[in-house]
């Protein structure tokens, strides 16, 4: 079966083609309790991951950027511009034809309200036009299943970190499709620290590129930044307290956009939220004792992130799962992976054109 997925939940405007031959039954990967999992088998679930056969992302960073950060109008009335070429592109690429879709996708929340409404509105159109089911997604648990593209035997239960543009928190999966929230940023989310610093330092938009550019070869340890602590044992996140340091130090540093310190200030600043990331990975992991670990969201593209994140694993001796690149960033893709798991729960779905989209 195909699947037709659309994801127009911020400034990406996404669509992508999905081909499954066997939506049957994922064989279970499920822990034993003795093993710290949950017993029995995987309600109804997919078999084997779905086969991509387009994912086109098209950015609109090149219109949010001279602004230093999202416009929400903009972005709505972009993605009205550019949607039905979009959707048309994955097509081609896929070389399918809009008789062939047998299930339509779309990212129903959480993102900004008139993006979001763009692409349902399409995908409600597509699906009642061509008498097809339309299952809504929800745009964390995509970022969380991107990983399960590329590899669909990852074991449960599995540790997740989330960390995007909007997001910061952490889950706990036992199975496909469930996640318990164990934590969350009381503030900003790691994305929105690296693009405000990147923004005040008038480096551009998005700030965790260009920061990972420029920081490359500078030295992580030459600014001093602490990991920030929580004074409970909560396994939530704080990030306001490191972009206020942060601030701090280069004004008192008198670092700016030219100076040659620039690339060691990056280092540290992107050292730091590294830290404090698989800090808290490592303390959900010693408290919820998962099988697998995976990493996803934006922030998740970050080459010293993912460093951290892997050698955290090995040490702890647990697999560690992240998706490749294009997979972390919004895409539709990962759109499709959720509705194609959730379809094969639900086969009897029906157009469900009462969608809203939420924000929250
Ligand atoms: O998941 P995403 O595409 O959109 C949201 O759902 O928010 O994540 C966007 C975020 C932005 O904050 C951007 O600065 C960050 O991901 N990002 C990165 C990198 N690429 C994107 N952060 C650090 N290093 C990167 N290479
Ligand atoms: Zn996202």
């Amino acid at each position: 079966m195909f699947v037709l997925a659309i994801e127009t939940s911020c400034d990406e405007t996404s669509a992508a083609v999905l081909r499954t031959s066997d939506p049957g039954t994922r064989p279970s990967k499920l822990g034993t309790a003795q093993e710290g999992g949950t017993s029995g088998t995987c309600p109804p679930s997919l078999s084997e991951a779905p086969e991509v056969l387009s994912n086109i992302v098209l950015s609109q960073d090149e219109v949010h950027a001279p602004y230093g950060g999202v416009v929400p109008e903009l972005a709505s009335r972009q993605h009205i511009k550019s949607i039905a070429a979009i959707v048309g592109e994955a097509l081609t690429r896929a070389g399918a034809g809009l008789g062939e879709i047998d299930l339509y996708a779309v990212t129903q929340g959480p993102g900004l309200i008139g993006s979001l409404l763009v692409g349902l509105s399409f995908a409600k159109g597509l699906a009642y036009y061509h008498k097809k089911p339309l299952v809504g997604v929800d745009h964390l648990e995509a970022h969380l299943e991107a990983c399960f593209l590329e590899n669909p035997a990852i074991a449960y239960p599995v540790l997740g970190l989330l960390v995007s543009g909007g997001h910061t928190a952490l889950y706990r999966m036992a199975e496909p499709l469930s996640y318990e929230l164990l934590g969350r940023t009381r503030d900003d989310a790691a994305g929105e620290a690296l693009d405000k610093i990147a923004k005040f330092l008038g480096l551009g938009y998005p700030g965790g590129p260009v920061i990972e550019k420029l920081g490359k070869d500078g030295d992580p340890k030459a600014f001093p930044f602490a990991v920030p602590r929580t004074k409970d044992r909560s396994l939530d996140f704080s990030f306001s307290g490191l972009k206020t340091a942060a601030l701090k130090i280069i004004r008192e540093s008198g670092v700016t956009k030219d100076d040659p310190r620039l690339g060691d200030f990056l280092a540290s600043f992107e050292e730091i939220v590294a830290r404090t990331l698989v800090g808290q990975v490592r303390a959900a992991a010693d408290r919820v004792q998962p099988r697998s670990l995976v990493l996803c969201g934006g922030v998740a593209r970050n080459t010293r992130l993912r460093t951290r994140f892997q050698g955290f694993a090995r040490d702890a001796g647990i697999d560690a799962y992240v998706p490749s690149p294009k997979l972390c960033t919004d895409n539709a893709a990962m759109v499709g992976a959720v509705a194609l798991e959730m379809f094969a729960r639900r086969p009897d779905r029906a157009p469900d054109l009462d969608l809203d989209a939420y924000p929250r």
